[in-house]
């Protein structure tokens, strides 16, 4: 068996402690599974910029290049708040490392077991069986790249400021084939959301959609919906979806909102899957958790190690062709928290475990 290698990039404040124990659950798993696995770590965000001056160093560039996927932390904090915007972890490392990477499909799982409906601030009848959902983000294009993206001066003097959101038919049809993979692996079911009603691209969104799900994917129930409907449906009754797709500022905004539905942001995992492919022959990708760096808990030792371990799975799934390795670990997670490990934000004020014991209570669970 060939040894897999993946960059290890844990980042700030919260990234590195729970990066130790997803990587800790990962090496259990390897052994158990007989797995050769590399994690080659280095720094990013603002580790990048104390350490080499920048948030994303040319050698941890290289380094993912040469590797056969990303399982990234989360980067960005208070120390580095006074930088320019464009200079920032978040804006410096991570949309540079989704561009150079081609990183154009980003896979949320909305996922709420129904032992912590709790969490969630929708009603308990709305959520009986938790909530088991997928956000399809498209996240190389729209507002986000679209150029022109500029501040200028007017004639009178008057500032102006540009962003372009813009959508090629191909970007459109090759997000659509990922969540259309997506909707048949699990109930079939996809609804791409849109605003067709005022937008030119989305416009040529919703029409080569439905080209492209007529065409290749019958098998496959479409529905579109204006995105302000979807940001009242997701709350209103979220499991009236399966798989939703939709554009990049769309999808930042609609994913943070099923995010907070499902409860905790320790829970959340995500990946984002580029047009490249590894030296397995499958898709390069980075995986990362959901939530960011909470600076505030920094160093106590009670973050939430779940949504890094559950991005592991999906590295192991999506780049490593693992699905046996990847499916034990998501069980494992959903059998210890179902099983009363509670770290603090989801222990409802009960008896919580620290970022440690939660990973023990998984590999327990392996
Ligand atoms: C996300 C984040 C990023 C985004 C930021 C940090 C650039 O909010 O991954 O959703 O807006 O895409
Ligand atoms: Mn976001």
């Amino acid at each position: 068996m060939p040894t897999i290698k993946f960059a290890v990039l844990p980042g700030d404040y919260i990234g590195p402690e729970v990066m130790a124990e997803a990587l800790r659950v990962l090496e259990h798993v390897a052994r158990q599974e007989g797995l050769v696995l590399e994690a080659r770590p280095a720094d990013v965000g603002g580790a990048g910029i104390d350490n080499h001056g920048k948030a994303l160093p040319d050698s941890t560039l290289r380094l993912c290049e040469r590797s056969d996927a990303i399982l990234f932390g989360s980067v960005g904090g208070p120390k580095w708040e006074k930088l320019p915007p464009k200079e920032q972890p978040e804006r410096a490392a991570l949309l540079p490392l989704r561009k150079h990477f081609t990183l154009f499909a980003n896979i949320r799982p909305g996922l709420l077991y129904k032992e912590l409906k709790a969490a969630s601030p929708i009603k308990d009848e709305r959520i009986a069986d938790g909530i088991d959902i997928v956000c399809i983000r498209e996240l190389t294009g729209g507002l986000y790249f679209g150029k022109p993206k500029e501040t200028t001066t007017l004639a009178d003097g008057d500032l102006q400021a540009v962003d372009t959101m813009v959508y090629r038919k191909s970007e459109i049809e090759r997000i659509t084939r990922t969540a259309v993979e997506t909707a048949r692996s699990r109930k079939r079911r996809l609804c791409s959301i849109d605003k067709a009603n005022i937008l030119e691209t989305s416009v040529l969104w919703r029409r080569t959609v439905s080209e492209y799900v007529a065409r290749h994917a019958p098998d496959v129930e479409l529905s579109h919906m204006y995105v302000d409907n979807a940001a009242m449906q997701l709350v209103r009754s979220p499991n009236q979806f399966d798989v939703f797709v939709t554009e990049n500022m769309f999808g930042d905004i609609l994913s943070d909102e099923m995010a907070v539905i499902c409860g905790s942001l320790g829970m959340l995992s995500s990946a984002s899957i580029g047009t490249g492919k590894n030296s397995l022959g499958l898709p390069f990708g980075l995986y990362e958790p959901a939530g960011g760096t909470a600076p505030d808990i920094a160093g106590k030792g009670v973050a939430n190690p779940c949504a890094q371990v559950l991005s592991t799975a999906l590295m192991l799934r999506y780049s490593f062709g693992l699905e046996k390795a990847a499916a034990r670990i998501e069980a494992a997670v959903r059998k210890a928290v179902t099983g009363g490990a509670r770290t603090a934000d989801i222990a409802f004020g009960g008896a919580a475990v620290g970022t440690r014991g939660m990973a023990d209570a998984i590999i327990a669970a392996l």
